[in-house]
């Protein structure tokens, strides 16, 4: 007998039984055929039958579906670690992501479901809720919603946003991003969300069969595939691909993006997968730079403007896997209190792309060195950065303007991955971690 209440739970019929899990990857061995129960169903299970319930007794039909999960997609193959498997899978899941895209010329508003237009046309804000790093990607995307699409965006935890007392406004799109769909802080934040009246909803989210993709009125599946290691690495720059797009979809409705500009940006989306690739080429030498990172007890993560989220990310990947404290700021912040912390032990990792606050991050970058902080720095292609005592640059292959976030995360996450390696810590299962938080 099982019941499920909260937490997702299925049943899988196979020719040799039964079987009752929380995920359909761990089915995939012995059967594809599976049922998903609802929050209040029980199910009673014999060896060729079972019977569903409510709790009250009463009997209740649920239907069978077909898993189409591949059995690689939950397989290491030639990898050693998922988490390994997962940073290369992102061009291919940024390709299967951004595939409903096709050849077209322009952006279909219905890529997040049939209402999409009538909705956004009635939201004058944005409201993007979310844990970990999905959290990160919606940061992100507050700067691409401002600056392109030029419509207001906040940005909550969800388990603040829970027990806030916050002003709501119905014309507010709100926005879920969760990679597990199962989140219990961002699916407790959606429902305070509608119960102070906030209709408009929208997710964002890998796993189509989950609870919170069933609770939102418009919603966009990435096409990242199983995620398995603890520390989300294709979940998120598939998150922030899907964000992309709807700030797109944004801006065409008020007006704000041009046919040829539509165009110039999907041309972007859809080279996406083969810059990403390229970026992956970097690994060698991060796997040198991981070196000195290895009996380090502390790092700091710089960024400005939209990479700000990024070096977040990236101080989150090392810390989650590495155990090493790690720390982001803006870098404009660095003179109003970590500036105290930076010495010779103390690495500064700094995202630098080559947008408009470059110089004035350069000089955030000259501060650290005047203290004899070590400086590694992730420069652009173009970037005018040179390598010096005390500073270490390395060049990402392109220059990619406003999606340079999902570029410039994938060193910083390979850099986690082979620090942790270095330190010999459990990557794919690091301590006290869960991979999908179903409890408060
Ligand atoms: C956990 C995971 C993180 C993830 C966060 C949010 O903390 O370890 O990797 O970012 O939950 O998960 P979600 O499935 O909602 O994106």
């Amino acid at each position: 007998m099982v019941a499920r209440e909260g937490s997702p739970l299925l049943l899988g019929l196979a020719d040799d039984g039964s079987y009752a899990a929380s995920d359909a990857s761990a089915l995939l061995q012995v059967t594809r055929r599976i049922v998903y129960l609802e929050n209040g169903d029980c199910a009673e299970l014999s060896r060729d039958s079972y019977r569903i319930t409510r709790v009250d007794g009463s009997p209740v039909e649920r239907v069978e579906t077909e898993s189409h999960l591949s059995a690689d997609a939950v397989e290491l193959g030639q990898y050693r670690h998922y988490m390994q498997k997962e940073i290369f899978e992102q061009p291919v899941a940024l390709s299967n992501t951004l595939e409903m895209l096709g050849a077209a010329r322009s952006i279909q508003p219905g890529l997040f479901g049939a209402d999409t237009e009538s909705i956004l046309k009635d939201v004058r804000q944005v409201l993007i809720i979310a844990c970990g790093t999905s959290y990160h990607a919606g940061l992100v995307a507050r700067y691409w919603l401002e600056a392109i699409a030029g419509i207001s965006c906040n940005v909550e935890v969800a388990s603040e946003y829970r027990y806030r007392e916050s002003v709501p406004d119905p014309q507010t799109l709100v926005v879920t991003l969760s990679q597990s769909g199962e989140t219990a802080d961002t699916l407790a934040a959606l429902h305070h969300a509608k119960s102070l009246g906030m209709k408009h909803t929208l997710c964002i989210c890998n796993v189509p069969e989950s609870s919170l993709v069933r609770e939102n009125a418009l919603r966009f599946i990435t096409r990242a595939g199983p995620e398995i290691g603890v520390a989300s690495t294709k979940a998120f720059t598939t998150q922030l691909a899907a964000l992309y797009l709807l700030t797109l979809i944004f801006a065409k409705l008020r007006g704000r993006l041009t046919e040829q500009a539509e165009a110039t940006e999907l041309q972007a989306l859809r080279h996406l997968p083969v810059a990403v690739a390229k970026v992956l080429e970097l690994e060698p030498l991060i796997r040198e730079w991981s070196e000195h990172f290895a009996m380090k007890q502390d790092a700091l993560f710089l960024g400005r403007g939209r990479h700000y989220p990024i070096a977040l990310e990236g101080a989150l990947k090392l810390k989650e896997i590495s155990y090493i404290h790690a720390e982001a700021y803006p870098a404009g912040e660095l003179k109003h209190g970590p500036l105290a912390l930076v010495d010779k032990n103390m690495p500064v990792i700094a995202v630098a792309p080559n947008d408009a606050l470059l110089e004035k991050l350069k000089s955030n970058l000259q501060e650290v060195r005047a203290r004899g902080g070590e400086l590694y720095v992730f420069a652009d292609a173009d970037g005018e950065m040179v390598a010096a005592d005390g500073l270490h640059v390395m060049h990402l292959p392109e220059h990619y303007g406003q999606l340079s976030a999902l570029l410039h995360v994938v060193p910083l996450q390979l850099l986690a991955y082979h620090v942790a390696l270095v330190r010999g810590t459990d990557v794919d299962k690091p301590r006290n971690l869960a991979k999908s938080v179903t409890v408060e």
